[in-house]
């Protein structure tokens, strides 16, 4: 099997991490792969915050609890909004917070495709990473964005979509999870 196909079945999302920080080669291959993305008209309407201090992390963790609490139909974020110092990232040494342009009407599709290249890139490399939902919770109040703005240098007109976290696996990924069957169709 070529390398690309190799990486795509074998990437899994990693929940635990060693403490020790990814290299600055690493950082930039991700995010090379994370701008080399498809973008709908080539808009690429993408950010990305790196954040490897653990002061701002626990910031923006506490932001993400505080807006758990508003959102009150969802069991998961009631959960997160109950739990004290909850490690949403997982104690990752790094983790990027893609932001989208909120004037691009499919800034979520087009972020979400920098953020795969990242990920695949990542596992490439021999790191782990994984998808953090709640990181959109930032984008819900006006005051909240503006405090993001602010801490993660993100520009004017954007905001948070989601989160990625990065760093060496803790232990050997597992072998993929099984996939659903019959959720295709060739038609000749
Ligand atoms: C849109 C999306 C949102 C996700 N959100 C989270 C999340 O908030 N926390 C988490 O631990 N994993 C999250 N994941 C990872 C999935 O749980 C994971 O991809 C899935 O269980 C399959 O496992 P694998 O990535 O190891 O193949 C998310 C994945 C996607 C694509």
């Amino acid at each position: 099997m070529n390398e690309v196909l190799q990486v795509i079945k074998t990437r899994r999302s990693v929940r635990s991490y060693q403490e020790r920080q990814i290299t600055n080669e690493e950082l930039k291959a991700v995010l090379e792969a994370g701008v080399y993305a498809p973008s709908s008209m080539n808009t690429q309407p993408w950010f990305f915050s790196v954040v490897q201090n653990r002061e701002l992390l626990a910031r923006v963790t506490d932001w993400i609890i505080e807006e758990a609490a508003f959102i009150k139909d969802n069991p998961k974020a009631r959960e997160i909004a109950s739990t004290k110092n909850a490690a949403l990232f997982r104690r990752a040494p790094t983790v990027i917070v893609v932001s989208g342009d909120r004037s691009n009407p499919l800034a979520v599709e087009n972020c979400s495709c920098a953020a795969q290249n990242m990920m695949l890139a990542a596992a490439s490399l021999g790191l782990g990473s994984c998808w953090i939902t709640y990181v959109g919770y930032l984008a819900r109040r006006e005051a909240t964005v503006a405090k993001c703005r602010a801490a993660l240098r993100i520009p004017e007109g954007y905001a948070p979509i989601l989160g990625l976290t990065l760093g060496y696996p803790a232990a050997p990924p597992e072998p993929a999870q099984p996939r659903r069957k019959g959720v295709f169709a060739v038609l000749v």
